[in-house]
């Protein structure tokens, strides 16, 4: 419909001059006219638009009705043209058989007999016309409540797509979750056992490497395995977020620049390694150690899949992220510094990515990878309390994007980390081991002894207690952490009371909050005797309120 037609009258008053007559009435009333000759024309009109229709008895009482009626049937729902019809007879529809049929076929009629005072047609024509005018108000709200049907069907469906994607996530993670706890129980118990076979083997290659070659051989090549057990079991528990992390405020970009020669070496010359900084990023809380093994294993697989070289690009910015920022592992809202390491590889298609997390997934060949690269990441980033994100498209290289909790403003940087403080563990000293499990706490005594400390052992917490009963005192109390009954801080506490000058060292496998083993100095399962040596040595530093420099960012 042409809108600037909707409010006319047409007018079909083919015989004498009635409808000039009629026009020049409505016209002097301010209404638009238009004269069409027959009911074919007025039809054609009508599908343009049209306030209403002046219609003569004798226009329309031989003709063929049928097109008027197929258009009027088919009026849209809003629609109800009027008509004004002008009888040759007036009266009622008793005394005017003919009216009744055209009531039929033209609906909303309203009927004015001839002879009429032009007021009549006037009056009945604007009274058609507001009808109409109401029918147009009508037309508006339909489409406002069509539109807003629609719009209604497409937030169900958009809705519906977004409860359809969080199922499929929510089943991806309880899938990981699930597959963590299995992980992380394997992984503690081959973490117990790896201890005294790392330490067996320390002690029997000290007493026997200088003597006999071939022993010598066999037991670096036992230690060797031992370490890369020591690997994976690190990986496995930390996809698993059971590491004990060691967190503490760290400036990522001079962690990132110090591990430039060490990333070089472990990419190759084929590949560029571009660092790039934002200005004013602030330090963020992580554990150094674990964070170089992430951006190592990160920086491999990008190594991996820029097989011809190509730039790594590695970069370090200031993200605020908020509620939409990521499904899955995405962070939860607020600011964080965010470690990128980018390549431009193969890629990923889309099945390869969607798995590229879980743990022994790997589509290297055999004995090449362990795929456990991205699942240790991925478990850091959660443990942190940070997220990961990994975009990546076959042909278009690989992002990965770590976002790290960023430190209070209360703490110490790197930059007061001492590189090598003076070391009292040269020293002997005097140490109750506690630890219920025979194999590890043997094989740690044994190596403590080799040390030069003189060292008692107790199964628990309570027979070590006892022992402080009977009067003995000690140096250091070294105990495990996960004991049943009471556990090593527990204990700690008990013997802090009897002797307060004790030093604690707390043997832990993994736990699950970092809080929970307080502020005491940890050493982490599977150890040997250079862990143990590097422990003492934190243990009494810490007199000196020096905060030990992480072993791995030692460079020799
Ligand atoms: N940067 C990348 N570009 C292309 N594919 C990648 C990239 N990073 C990971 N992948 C894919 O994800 C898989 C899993 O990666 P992950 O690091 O967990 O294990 P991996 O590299 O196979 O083994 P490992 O880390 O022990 O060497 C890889 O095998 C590879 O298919
Ligand atoms: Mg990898």
């Amino acid at each position: 419909m042409i809108p600037h037609l909707s409010e006319r009258a047409l007018v079909l008053a083919p015989q004498g001059r009635d409808a000039l007559v009629a026009g020049a009435m409505l016209e002097e009333a301010g209404l638009n006219c238009t004269v069409v000759r027959d009911v074919p024309q007025l039809v054609d009109e009508l599908r343009a638009g049209a306030g209403f229709v002046l219609v003569t008895e004798e226009a329309i009482a031989g003709a063929d009705l049928k097109l008027l009626s197929t258009w009027l049937v088919a009026q849209p729902e809003w629609s109800d043209l009027p008509f004004v019809l002008l009888t040759l007879r007036g009266g009622g529809l008793e005394r005017n058989p003919s009216a009744r049929r055209y009531l039929e076929v033209l609906g909303n009629v309203t009927f004015l007999e001839r002879p009429f005072h032009p007021t009549t047609l006037i009056s009945l024509a604007q009274s058609a016309l507001r009808g109409r005018r109401r029918q147009y108000d009508a037309r508006t709200r339909l489409e406002e409540l069509n539109a807003l049907a629609e719009g209604l069907e497409q937030r169900v469906a958009e809705r519906t797509a977004a409860h359809a994607t969080a199922v499929a996530q929510l089943h991806e993670v309880q899938k990981l979750e699930t597959l963590g706890q299995l992980t992380g129980g394997v992984a503690h118990d081959f973490n117990n056992l790896l201890t005294p076979i790392t330490g067996a083997l320390d002690l029997l290659e000290k007493q026997y490497a200088e003597s006999d070659p071939r022993a010598a051989r066999l037991l670096r090549n036992g230690l060797k395995a031992a370490d890369r057990a020591k690997t994976l079991v690190q990986r496995l528990l930390g996809f698993a977020r059971r590491q004990t992390l060691q967190t503490r405020p760290v400036d990522i970009s001079r962690l990132v620049c110090g591990m430039r020669d060490l990333i070089a070496s472990s990419v190759g010359p084929t590949i560029e390694i571009r660092i790039e900084i934002d200005d004013d990023v602030p330090l963020a809380m992580v554990d150094p150690n674990q964070l170089e093994l992430a951006i190592l294993n990160l920086s491999v697989n990008g190594r991996d899949a820029m097989a011809d070289g190509g730039t790594l690009t590695i970069s370090i910015t200031l993200r605020e992220c908020s509620n939409d920022a990521g499904a899955g592992s995405g962070p939860p809202p607020g600011r964080y510094v965010c470690l990128t390491v980018s390549d431009v590889g193969c890629g990923m298609d889309a099945a390869t990515l969607s798995r590229a997390v879980e743990p022994f997934y790997s589509t290297k060949e055999v004995g090449r990878g362990t795929g456990l690269g991205l699942s240790m990441v991925h478990g850091l980033a959660a443990q942190l309390g940070g997220g990961f994100k990994i975009a990546s498209e076959p042909g278009q290289g690989t992002t990965v994007d770590l976002y790290l909790p960023i430190a209070g403003t209360d703490t110490v940087g790197l930059d007061s980390l001492a590189p090598e403080a003076a070391r009292s563990s040269d020293r002997i000293h005097s140490v109750l081991l506690v630890d219920d499990e025979d194999i590890v706490r043997v094989a740690t005594a044994e190596m403590v002894r080799e040390l030069g400390h003189q060292v008692t052992e107790a199964a628990s917490g309570s027979e070590a207690l006892g022992l402080l009963a009977s009067g003995l005192e000690f140096d250091v109390l070294m105990t495990d952490y996960k004991m049943p009954r009471m556990d090593g801080a527990e204990l700690a506490r008990r013997v802090k009371a009897v002797q307060p000058h004790i030093e604690v060292l707390l043997i832990t496998g993994y736990t699950g909050a970092t809080t929970e083993v307080g502020s005491y100095t940890r050493l982490d399962k599977p150890f040997g005797q250079k862990e143990i040596r590097a422990a003492f040595a934190d243990l009494f530093a810490q007199d000196d309120n020096v905060v030990p420099f992480p072993e791995s960012l030692r460079r020799s």
